[in-house]
């Protein structure tokens, strides 16, 4: 039958009514890395139940099987609103001092990476490879492993990877982060996300192997760096025809002759939100001669609201946006549109490419796609500009955006106006280097990277053929 990639996320973007929908880079990406192999994706199907089915439900679609558990009620407060999205989310995100850690989300936690690998352990065959993503399912492959699986089994964080004292900041760091030995290879966005967890592992004793591994408590565990990236020739498509939907030409048409800058990003307090419309407050307070000339329209759909910083990040934000709006704006214009909902990718190409200026200001980012979906989607021969966090993982790869620190509302509101008024030449010249970079690392390569680092060297070319 041939090796099947076997993908396991939380979230799945399954081709179904039902199915939840994927705002997210993470589903994003794993459905571009799927297409055109055999394979398998299981994750959850975003449904709460009672009492879930034992068995999960199937969906056969072209080459790729999706295979999706329900969790209860109380799976989804511990595991995924608790453990996951209170704890390891904000340490990840460097922010340590933020976490709501309990006993009960940390046993929910554990139960259902558990029960992921008992659903999944019958599903696996032996020359099966495995890919498990995200902060979600860091035990998976130590679950899977007691289940006697000897496959290549492989983990990819998308979110950041903070230094090892904030690591350590996590009641039970040992049990959670110290299981990803128990992958063959963990890949990160970036080489300091890396160094962080290599230096978090050489902390806990784990010694570096002369192939580039870490050995620690008999296990030998790959580090490695693949930044997920999008499917850029397919965006600038998009882009290019997005003119014709008829949300774009209205979004146009309500702007007259107002230069547009545009933020697109869930509501989460990791994205620097309320620091962006301070420095657009200040932009304004600076340059008069720019006030009523510019609109700046921020999407942000909605996340995880059962979470308590996701309700006062909102708060928070809708206040911001009122005062600057009561103070600059007049009845003909406003100067900031807060949006909460999302838009189709078709839609979301066609704002980024009318769009003058792209403000991608989070306080901390594994990668962020929004930045290269940005500059993949403007015209070549008259691209807008992207304002990047130097906290984005981005800014690793993307050095030809105006990179600014988002805390320093002084700058981010000097490369607006820097941004606003770029002669096109160097808009040219900063946009050309950074549109072929993604050519050459779209989300195809990052998958082959990734995988071929995955198979060891004799298996790689059987494995990448046959998937
Ligand atoms: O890595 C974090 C991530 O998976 C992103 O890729 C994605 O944007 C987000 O989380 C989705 O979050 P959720 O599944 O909680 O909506």
């Amino acid at each position: 039958m041939g090796a099947r990639l076997i993908i396991v996320s939380n979230r799945v973007a399954a081709p179904d009514p039902k199915g939840t929908p994927s705002a997210g880079g993470m589903a994003v990406a794993v459905k571009a890395a799927l297409k055109n192999r055999r394979g398998l994706w299981f994750g959850w199907s975003g449904q709460v139940s009672e009492e879930p089915d034992p068995l999960p439900r199937v969906i056969d679609a072209k080459r790729v099987t999706y295979v999706l558990v329900d969790l209860s009620k109380n799976d989804v407060q511990e595991y995924y609103n608790g453990l996951a999205n209170s704890v390891l989310w904000p340490i990840l995100h460097y922010r340590g001092d933020m976490q709501e850690y309990s006993r009960a989300d940390a046993s929910g936690y554990l139960r259902v990476n558990r029960m992921f690998a008992d659903k999944l352990s019958p599903l696996v065959a032996e020359e099966d490879v495995i890919w498990v993503h995200d902060y979600h399912l860091m035990l998976l492959g130590h679950e899977l492993r007691a289940r006697g699986h000897r496959n290549r089994i492989g983990f990819f964080l998308h979110t950041p990877c903070a230094p090892p004292d904030i690591l350590q900041t996590l009641p039970l760091h040992e049990q959670i982060f110290g299981s990803l030995v128990h992958y063959d290879l963990v890949g990160f966005q970036t080489a300091n996300d890396r160094d962080n967890f290599a230096r978090y592992l050489v902390a806990r004793g784990a010694s570096p192997t002369r192939g580039g591994a870490y050995e620690f408590e008999g296990r030998q565990v790959k580090l490695g760096v693949f930044g997920v990236s999008i499917e850029t020739k397919t965006y600038m498509r998009l882009a290019r025809n997005a003119g014709r939907s008829a949300m774009v030409a209205l979004v146009k048409e309500s702007l007259s002759d107002n230069r547009l800058v545009l933020g697109v990003d869930r509501l989460d307090y990791t994205k620097g939100i309320p620091d962006r419309i301070k420095a657009f407050e200040r932009f304004l307070e600076d340059c008069p001669e720019w006030r009523g000339k510019v609109t700046f329209l921020q999407i942000t759909p909605k996340s995880r609201s059962d979470v308590k910083e996701y309700g006062e990040i909102e708060s928070e934000v809708t206040g911001l946006i009122g005062r600057v709006n009561g103070r600059f704006g007049d009845a003909a214009w406003t100067p900031i549109r807060y949006v909460n909902r999302s838009y189709s990718r078709t839609v979301l190409a066609g704002f980024y490419r009318a769009a003058d200026v792209a403000l991608v200001t989070p306080l901390r980012d594994g990668m962020n796609l929004v930045a290269k979906e940005y500059l993949a989607a403007q015209d070549p021969e008259n691209p807008g500009v992207l304002v990047l966090s130097e906290f984005a993982g981005a800014a690793r790869e993307l050095e030809q955006a105006l990179i600014v620190n988002p805390h320093e509302t002084d700058a981010v509101a000097s490369a607006i106006k820097h941004a606003l008024e770029m002669p096109l030449d160097e808009r040219r010249d900063r946009h050309a280097p950074m549109l072929s970079h993604l050519q050459v690392n779209d989300i195809t390569k990052w998958a082959e990277d990734y995988l071929s680092a995955l198979a060891d060297g004799r298996q790689t070319r059987r494995l990448l053929d046959s998937l």
